[in-house]
């Protein structure tokens, strides 16, 4: 199954110059619990954001470019319909696509899940969460997000289902 993992702030902002524009443990420590013996699955830009291959987890990267331009182990697809066709053949693992918006753009029609983080705070950005669908979706959990010195935003974890059509 396909499931978008993502943290967005105010005006669906989710990134700024390659990288996050906020620094949010808590959700760092909800990425790596959920993706941890799962698969991620990255845009290269993405991918290029993550100081190495992440541990622990299958490493999926969606680029135009050769496998051998990647870290040895990392899975390269080529496609979207790669992707689609990669889900395909895994219909009982949980296959996290991890961003970024090039990701969430191509693949929200074949998405099963979503996992969003909203913080509750303004930043500057230059990358924005596509404008999903969320009438083909039902909420299933909300989480209030513990707000303290380290995490100092108001911010919530939440997760969708599609329902069926
Ligand atoms: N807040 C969050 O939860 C979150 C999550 C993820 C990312 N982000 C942020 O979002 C930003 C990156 O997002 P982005 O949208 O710019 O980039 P991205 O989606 O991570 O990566 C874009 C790249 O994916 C490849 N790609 C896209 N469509 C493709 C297709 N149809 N076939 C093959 N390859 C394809 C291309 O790679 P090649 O150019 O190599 O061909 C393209 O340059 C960063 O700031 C990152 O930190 C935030």
């Amino acid at each position: 199954m396909l499931i978008f993992l993502w943290a967005e702030s105010q005006g669906h902002v989710i990134g700024l110059n390659g990288h996050l524009p906020w620094h949010l443990p808590a959700d760092m420590h909800f990425f790596k619990t959920v993706t941890t013996g799962n698969t991620i699955i990255a845009g290269s830009k993405t991918f290029a954001s993550f100081p190495h291959a992440l541990p622990n987890r299958k490493n999926v990267v969606v680029t135009h470019q050769a496998a051998t331009n990647f870290p040895a182990g990392v899975t390269v697809l080529n496609s979207f319909d790669a992707v689609r066709e990669y889900a395909i053949q895994r219909p009982n693992e949980k296959l996290f696509v991890v961003g970024g918006a090039q990701l969430f753009e191509g693949l929200q029609d074949d998405v099963d899940f979503l996992y969003r983080t909203t913080i509750d705070a303004g930043f500057d950005g230059d990358t924005w969460m596509p404008a999903l669908d969320y009438s083909k979706f039902q909420r299933i959990n909300w989480q209030p997000g513990v707000r303290n010195e380290k995490n100092p935003y108001d911010y919530a974890f939440e997760q969708f289902q599609r329902v069926a059509q």
